[in-house]
């Protein structure tokens, strides 16, 4: 079945007297998760660093692109299917990793619910390192499609080795080592509500069921959680520099991916390091205000990265972001915070809806506009505004 044929599902239930039940745009999924969340929630998740100029602009720089339509090309049928790490995907996309995914879903097991969307669509989840569900639980209902472990690096080594090694042996296809969040960018919003869901005791199952963690506890975490969170306060972000990378390195034969790059340089330096992906990412704006959009420093990266996969996220909104994501030649392009909002107003439905969605969207641009596959997308595919 194409993409594309979503809108027909939608069509043909409306014949019958059907109409959808989630969102079709990103203007209402994010209006009506607003009010489907929990302030603090909605904020935590809607909110970004600074006045949340970077964050905007991740989504703006789309629209200084344009794709250009070619007519008798006859794209009756699409190839969305990509290659990563030998893995063949049914699409480009995936879920980026979402903390607090766990809090968005109205049961509060979103990291299950993420999973199992994952399950029922094919698109790869990136899994948190801070999850309501510890990770063990969350790949489990993957099915067959491929999970990566995002790791937040601890200070504590031994942690971090034991972290990586329980998402090996829990059958997670690759390590996803976040480089931009050792420490928390300044977010007027949560600072405002005063607001850290972690400090709360919030998405810390990776950290309370880790057993190098709870060695270093004098009392266990169910009996005394305060102990435990300010144990987390003092490990969890570690300043990673170039040094650290032969280390990281050493932790798995996994598939290594480094997220947060923005560089060219860094891009380089992390290849000739060894990672096997580079990760372009400014944290969907959430972490250094003043900053880029993601999408302007994709192809200098992509260049950089000389052949290695580049994967791709900050202010995917739409289908249309989509193909243009891979025509500046992101190899996969990772959903974020709509997904979140999916989640919220839906759980597993809400979040397939909105893969569907997007899939949709691109798959029928790529059809109208005469692109065929995949690996026709590239930058002559598209004309800058
Ligand atoms: C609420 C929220 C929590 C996030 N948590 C993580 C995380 O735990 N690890 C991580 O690497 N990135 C995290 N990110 C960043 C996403 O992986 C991704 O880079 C970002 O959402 C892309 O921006 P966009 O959602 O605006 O498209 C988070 C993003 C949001 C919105």
């Amino acid at each position: 079945m194409a993409f594309a044929d979503y809108q027909n599902e939608i069509y043909l239930s409306g014949l019958g007297g059907v109409l959808p039940s989630f969102p079709m745009d990103f203007a209402e999924l994010e209006a009506k998760a607003r009010v489907a969340l929990p302030p603090s929630v909605w904020s935590y998740v809607a909110g970004g660093a600074g006045d949340e100029h970077t964050q905007r602009a991740n989504v703006t720089a789309f629209a200084r692109w344009g794709v250009i339509p070619r007519m008798f090309v006859g794209a009756a049928q699409r190839e969305l299917t990509v290659e990563l790490f030998g893995l063949m995907l049914p699409s480009p996309v995936f879920l980026a990793p979402v903390g607090v995914i766990g809090l968005c879903a109205q049961d509060g097991h979103g990291d299950l619910a993420t999973a199992r969307a994952a399950a029922r669509t094919g698109v790869p989840m990136f899994a948190s390192t801070l999850s309501v569900d510890p990770l063990e639980n969350v790949v489990a209902e993957l099915g067959d499609t491929p999970g990566f472990f995002q790791l937040y690096t601890p200070t504590d080594r031994a942690l971090a080795e034991s972290l990586v090694h329980r998402a090996e042996r829990a059958g997670y296809q690759g390590i996803v080592v976040t480089l931009d969040t050792w420490i928390t960018g300044w977010r007027p919003r949560d600072l405002a509500a005063s607001n850290f869901p972690q400090l709360r005791g919030h998405c810390l199952a990776n950290y309370f069921t880790d057993p190098v963690f709870r060695a270093a506890l004098s009392r266990p975490p169910e009996e005394d959680p305060q102990s435990a969170i300010l144990h987390w306060t003092q490990v969890f972000g570690s300043p990673l520099t170039w040094d650290d990378l032969e280390w990281l390195r050493s932790l798995t034969d996994l598939p290594l991916i480094v997220k947060g790059i923005c560089h060219p340089e860094d891009a380089r330096r992390a290849r000739d390091g060894g990672v096997d992906a580079i990760y372009c990412s400014n944290h969907g704006g959430r972490q250094a205000n003043g900053g880029l959009p993601a999408l302007d420093v994709l192809p200098a990266l992509v260049e950089a990265a000389d052949g290695l996969p580049v994967l791709f996220d900050s202010g995917v909104r739409s289908g249309a972001d989509i193909v243009k994501a891979l025509a500046l030649g992101a190899t996969v392009v990772g959903i974020g915070r709509p997904y979140a909002y999916g989640c919220a107003l839906g759980g597993t439905d809400g979040i397939v809806h909105v893969l569907r969605a997007l899939l949709a969207e691109a798959d029928l641009i790529m059809a109208v506009d005469g692109y065929p596959s995949v690996d026709d997308l590239v930058p002559q595919a598209l004309q800058a505004l």
